[in-house]
């Protein structure tokens, strides 16, 4: 299953698990539609065979669809989802998506015993239909654009969306510096300033908010300018300022792209706005992002058949080049401390949390 905000690489997971999981000996199914696909189960739950992939590899978005499923969220819509995989024999759930989505793949294992139980209670299944099916093994890998999960040095996406802003930046760059103007590029990340760092670093912008490292609020403007000049000064014709859709400073007021324009407005520069949008998580995935996903897809479906009832759900990482396997628990209640740490203006801890989640 595909699960949240689609990421360049979740059709080469799609594929992987797929292929490793027909490779050893298991029924795979495709789960339309995100957690919807599990609650209305017929047509959405398909099984897969080795040709139903092919061309995954080089094809952006998720051809299995992704959604935010409401009924999922509530008791009957999971007992609905757990009906319906035992009738289709299935006892275990891999889900792409991010922390949001990998939270509730746990939840649904937690519960998973109290919904067959009143499965069988209800009449709607009997103890013997349910008898292979006491428990449900999850395994988490994480399809996001936003590099913003603890515990792997990268989610499945970010590269890919790294690459497409730098390229955009890149086009910017060009008639920025044809009309000596600045321009303004806004880029998503939602609370995490992943992007936003990274894409300012390999285009070289002139200066960077992202929501880690907030600025002094009521002083960035004065540091902006100061910065902004020094590079005009020194021959510079263009200026470009990378803004993460989250940064804020350290009052946590937002800082959004309008507001940096009228710094720079005020310092005299014709400056533009570009606001990126979903271009980031279009396209196809680039090869590190097909690699990654390719060799965790694997390792996904090797996890499934490791895991026992009292393993904790693992979560597929990467750390320092080495696929790794984590409690997916722990990886989003660290991904959690950092946006508390952020929120309760404690922002060395924010940082040394992102720096330490690395080092794990
Ligand atoms: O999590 C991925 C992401 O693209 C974020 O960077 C962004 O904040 C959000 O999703 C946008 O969501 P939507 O596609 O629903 O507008």
């Amino acid at each position: 299953m595909t699960s949240g905000g689609d990421a360049p690489g979740m059709n080469p997971a799609v594929r992987a698990v797929v292929r490793a999981g027909i490779y050893y000996g298991c029924d795979v199914f495709a789960v339309y539609e995100g957690y919807t696909g599990l609650v209305e189960g017929g047509d959405l739950l398909k099984k897969m065979g080795w040709e139903d992939v092919r061309s995954y590899l080089s094809e952006g978005g998720t051809n299995i669809g992704t959604a935010r499923c409401k009924e999922f969220r509530q008791r009957e819509g999971r007992l609905t989802a757990a009906y319906n995989m035992v009738i289709n024999g299935i006892d275990a759930l891999i889900v792409c998506g991010g922390d949001g989505s990998l939270t509730g793949a746990d939840l649904f294992r937690s519960e998973w015993p109290s919904l067959i139980e009143e499965l069988v209670s209800s009449g709607k299944l009997t103890t013997k239909e349910v008898e292979p099916y006491k428990n449900l093994t999850i395994v988490g890998l994480v399809g996001s654009i936003d590099n913003d999960m603890s515990s792997t040095d990268a989610t499945i996406g970010a590269f890919s969306s790294l690459e497409r802003i730098s390229e955009m930046v890149d086009y910017i760059d060009a008639t920025a510096k044809s009309h000596s103007r600045a321009f303004v590029v806004e880029v998503m990340g939602r609370h995490c300033g992943w992007l936003g760092l990274m894409s300012g670093l390999s285009t070289g912008a002139d200066f960077i908010f992202i929501p880690e490292r907030p600025p002094k609020a009521g002083k960035w403007q004065d540091d902006l300018k100061k910065v902004c000049s020094r590079h005009r000064n020194k021959g510079k014709r263009k200026t470009t300022v990378i803004v993460a859709e989250g940064a804020i400073d350290d009052e946590l007021n937002p800082i959004t792209s309008e507001d940096v324009k009228k710094v720079l407005v005020d310092l005299g520069l014709d400056t533009r706005i570009t606001t990126l949008g979903h271009v980031q998580r279009g396209g196809t995935a680039v090869a590190y992002d097909r690699m990654l996903a390719t060799l965790q897809g694997v390792e996904a479906v090797r996890a499934v058949l490791e895991t026992t009832p009292d393993t904790p759900s693992p979560m597929i990482g990467i750390l320092e080049n080495k696929i790794v396997r984590q409690p997916l628990v722990e990886a989003v209640k660290l991904t959690k401390s950092v946006a508390d740490a952020i929120e309760s203006k404690n922002f060395n801890k924010a940082m040394n949390l992102r720096d330490s989640s690395f080092e794990e």
